[in-house]
C-alpha cells in the first residue's frame, strides 16, 4: 500500500509560507486581478547582459560537461579576487567550492560541521529554510531571539548562555533576511571570540547600503562563508553559489559535493566568471536603485502610519510589526492579498519570533512599491 506514512519522517520539514501567498496571488492574477508582488526576495532586474553573452559563447564551444567538482579554476580565482578586493580578505582558490545555488551549500555546511545529535545556533527570526535544514541534517536548532527593541541586533551575551558541549556551529546571515539588518562589528567580533565555527550566509554582503561590504572571514578564519549570484548579480534562476572553507575542511566538503551534485553546470560557471570580470558597474547601478527604494519605502511607510521602528540598512527587506495582534501573520497576508492585491510574506515564515510581523521586499519597481504601500495604507489592515 502506498501511503503518506512512508514519508512521515519528513513531517517536521515545513514549506515556505511566502510560496503559499505567491501561489494564491498567481491564481488571482490569472483571474484578472491586479497583483503587486512584494513577497519574494527576487531582484526585478535582468541578469547582466555579460551573462547571456557568455552562455552564447559557451554553447558554441559546447561547454556543458561535468567540471572539476569544486568548480572551474577560473571561477574560483575570480571569487578569491572578489573576496580580496571587495571584503579585504585573502583566500586561496583551493578554499572555494562552487555549486548550483547557495541553498544546497547551507545544508552541506551544516552536514560538514554538525554531526547528528549536535546543536547549531540560529537566530529567530532567520531565513525560512535554516531550521529545516538543521533538522534534515539530524542536528538540533538552538534559537536566539532577535528583539525589535534591540533593532534586531544579535544579543551575544544571550547567545553565550546557550552554548553547550553539543554546540558545533553558529549560522548567521548579515545583511539579514528578513529584517534587512546588518550585524554590528561588535556583534561579529564577539561571535568570533567564542571560538566556535561560524557559517556565515553572505548572499546579501554586497547589498549593504551604509557600511562597506564585509565577510565574517575578516573576523575569524574558523568560518564557512556562503555566497552566490542570486541577489547582487540578479541571477536567481541561474543557480550559482559558492562556499569558502578552511583548507582543512575542503576534502570533506568536496566529497559531500561530489556525491550529491558531481559538479555545477559548466556554462553557468563560465557566466559567473564573465559577470565577476565585467558586470560590476551594472550591479552597482542595481544596488544604488535598491538603496533609493529603501529610503523611499521607509519614508513612505512612516508617512502612512506604518513605521517599522528601526532602519534596515541591507538586503532588500523591511520587517514590519503590525498592530492587530489578534491575527496571525499568515491569515493577515491572505486577507491583505484578497482585499488589496498586494502579496507580502508572513513573518511566521522566519520563525516563531516572526509571528506578528510581515516582510516587505522592495525588489520591485518604485512605481509598484508606491502603489502597493498606498493600497496597504488605504486598507487599514496594517495600521492602528
Ligand atoms: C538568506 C538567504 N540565503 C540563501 C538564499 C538562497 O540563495 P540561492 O538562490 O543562491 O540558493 C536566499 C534566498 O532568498 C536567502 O535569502
Amino acid at each position: 500500500m502506498i501511503s503518506t506514512a512512508q514519508t512521515s519522517h519528513l513531517d517536521s520539514i515545513g514549506t515556505f509560507l511566502a510560496m503559499e501567498i505567491f501561489t494564491k496571488a498567481q491564481k488571482m492574477a490569472a483571474q484578472g486581478r491586479d497583483i503587486i508582488h512584494l513577497e519574494f526576495g527576487e531582484p526585478d532586474f535582468s541578469a547582466p547582459l555579460d551573462a547571456a553573452d557568455s552562455v552564447r559563447k559557451s554553447m558554441e564551444k559546447n561547454s556543458a560537461g561535468y567540471t572539476f567538482s569544486q568548480g572551474l579554476e577560473g571561477l574560483r580565482n575570480e571569487i578569491a579576487k572578489k573576496y580580496e578586493e571587495d571584503y579585504g580578505v585573502k583566500i586561496l582558490p583551493e578554499q572555494v567550492l562552487v555549486t548550483n545555488g547557495s541553498s544546497l551549500l547551507l545544508y552541506l555546511a551544516i552536514r560538514l560541521l554538525a554531526p547528528p545529535g549536535s546543536q547549531v545556533i540560529l537566530t529567530d527570526p532567520c531565513y525560512a529554510c535554516y531550521e529545516n535544514i538543521v533538522r534534515l541534517a539530524g542536528a538540533e536548532p538552538v534559537l536566539i531571539k532577535l528583539r525589535y527593541e534591540d533593532g534586531f541586533q544579535l544579543d551575544t551575551d544571550e547567545l553565550k548562555k546557550r552554548v553547550t558541549a553539543k554546540t558545533k556551529a553558529i549560522l548567521i546571515n548579515s545583511p539579514m533576511n528578513p529584517t534587512g539588518v546588518v550585524f554590528s562589528s561588535e556583534v561579529m567580533q564577539s561571535l568570533a571570540d567564542l571560538d566556535i565555527p561560524v557559517i556565515s550566509d553572505e548572499i546579501y554582503a554586497d547589498l549593504s547600503f551604509e557600511d562597506s561590504p564585509r565577510s565574517f572571514l575578516s573576523f575569524s578564519k574558523q568560518t564557512i562563508a556562503i555566497n552566490g549570484f542570486s541577489k547582487y548579480f540578479a541571477m536567481t534562476g541561474w543557480r550559482l553559489g559558492y562556499m569558502i572553507t578552511p583548507k582543512e575542511w575542503m576534502s570533506a566538503a568536496d566529497r559531500l559535493h561530489q556525491n550529491l551534485m558531481i559538479s555545477a553546470t559548466e556554462f553557468v560557471q563560465e557566466a559567473g566568471i564573465s559577470v565577476l570580470q565585467k558586470s560590476k558597474v551594472y550591479c552597482e547601478k542595481m544596488k544604488a536603485e535598491f538603496n533609493r527604494r529603501r529610503i523611499f519605502v521607509l519614508k513612505r511607510m512612516r508617512e502612512l502610519g506604518m513605521d517599522p521602528g528601526y532602519t534596515p540598512t541591507g538586503a532588500f527587506y523591511v520587517f514590519y510589526k503590525y498592530p492587530d495582534s489578534s491575527k496571525t501573520s499568515l491569515d493577515l497576508c491572505h486577507e491583505v492579498l484578497e482585499k488589496t492585491g498586494v502579496a507580502i510574506a508572513p513573518g511566521r515564515d522566519f520563525g516563531a519570533m516572526g509571528e506578528g510581523y510581515i516582510r516587505l521586499s522592495y525588489a520591485q519597481s518604485m512605481e509598484n512599491i508606491d502603489r502597493a504601500l498606498t493600497k496597504l495604507a488605504d486598507s487599514k489592515l496594517l495600521t492602528s
